[in-house]
């Protein structure tokens, strides 16, 4: 299985988040459900959609408040955000800003 580096700190930061045992928590929205648009690697292979990896960490943050509360307008993104908590939102913004970006 392809296992991409920093991945092992993402679940670090949300089991340090999650406090231990609730990491099985099923609702936590991890790289797996950016993956698919983003990349694993913070690469977006769609030319629509932007690449995360290398980026500013506190702008990551930012936008993702922003698609949250719907101050920044995007359907897709809206629709991600819309139940992620800040802590997950900051462990992503954390987990795509430290990758080596393209
Ligand atoms: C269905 C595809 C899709 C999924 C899934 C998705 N995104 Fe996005 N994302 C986009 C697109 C498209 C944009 C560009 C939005 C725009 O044009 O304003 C975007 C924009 C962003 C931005 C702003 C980037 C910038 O340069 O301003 C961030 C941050 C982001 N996404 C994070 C995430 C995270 C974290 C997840 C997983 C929880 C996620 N996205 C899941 C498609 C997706």
């Amino acid at each position: 299985m392809f296992r991409p580096r920093g991945a092992g700190l993402l679940a670090l930061a949300l089991a340090t988040l999650a406090g231990g045992p609730a990491m099985a928590e099923p609702r936590a929205t991890t790289v797996e459900n950016c993956a698919a648009c983003h990349g694993v690697d913070g690469i977006a292979r769609d030319t629509e959609v932007p690449h995360l990896a290398g980026q500013n960490e506190r702008y990551l943050f930012n936008q993702m408040m922003a698609f949250r509360s719907g101050k920044r307008v995007h359907k897709e993104m809206r629709y991600m955000a819309r139940n992620m908590s800040v802590e997950e939102i900051a462990a992503l913004a954390a987990y795509y800003a430290a990758l080596p970006p393209r």
